[in-house]
């Protein structure tokens, strides 16, 4: 990490998100991602991160035999089988330990799931060593803008090919969501979603010296009523 004051950012953030979706939200978790059904807003939320969960793929090859990919936040793991589907050795992270248990008890009657290595951890972790490719769906949008950046520059080095991440853009509607998500007791909430203006984004990704070997490639919007994220290539 860059500074002391980013890794102290980065920490406590990382602390709140560890809580939330191994502790709080964790039930919550395992039921959206699942096939049971869910009501209202939910289902819609289910609808977007499907939609997006299919954009993230559209950004890989097609053929992914013998490439290593790093799903970074893997959550129940359903990208990451998909990519061992195409073939590719996944190592899946998650800071969740409950998370990576069930996204395991998932994945254990599927063949494919013998290409996926699933840890808990902290996704910066360099002892995962490297990767044709990294895919961060929806794990980074709670941190700071310099966090996701450095967050980004630490991973970099270790990717051959290219970064594909999603962040919360900056629209009028996700940040009115975040004012009024302040409104309720801490207990409840969940860690603030951070929504970043696209060229502010482009623009310190850029700057980054590690990210500096790649260039912005395609990138999509994803907005579903209540589900607003947006995926972004990063490619050599
Ligand atoms: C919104 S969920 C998305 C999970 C999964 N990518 C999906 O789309 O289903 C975000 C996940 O990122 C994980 N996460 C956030 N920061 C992380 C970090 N530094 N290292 C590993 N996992 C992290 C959280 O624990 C959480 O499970």
């Amino acid at each position: 990490m860059p500074g002391t004051l980013q890794a102290q950012t980065y920490q406590l953030r990382r602390s709140e998100i560890e809580t939330y979706f191994d502790r709080t939200a964790a039930a919550t978790w395992a039921r959206l991602t699942s096939d049971a059904p869910v009501s209202g807003i939910r289902a819609k939320v289910r609808a977007g991160r499907d939609a997006m969960r299919a954009t993230l793929l559209s950004l890989l090859p097609d053929d992914l035999t013998g490439a290593r990919l790093l799903d970074a936040g893997c959550g129940t793991g359903a990208l990451a089988l998909e990519a061992a589907r195409r073939g590719a050795d996944v190592v899946a992270v998650d800071l969740s330990p409950t998370l990576v248990d069930l996204a395991r008890a998932r994945a254990a009657h599927d063949p494919v799931s013998v290409r996926v290595d699933f840890r808990s951890g902290d996704m910066l972790d360099e002892a995962y060593g490297t990767f044709d490719f990294m895919v961060a769906m929806d794990s980074l949008i709670h941190y700071q803008r310099h966090d996701v950046v450095a967050s980004l520059g630490r991973i970099a080095p270790r990717v051959r090919q290219s970064m594909i991440f999603t962040f919360a853009p900056g629209t009028p509607l996700l940040i009115t969501a975040r004012m009024i998500g302040r409104w309720f007791p801490r207990s409840d909430r969940s860690p603030a979603i951070e929504p970043q203006p696209e060229r502010k984004l482009h623009a310190e990704l850029m700057r980054h010296p590690e990210i500096a070997g790649f260039s912005l490639g395609r990138t999509q919007r994803i907005s579903h009523s209540f589900y607003i994220s947006q995926a972004l290539e990063l490619s050599r």
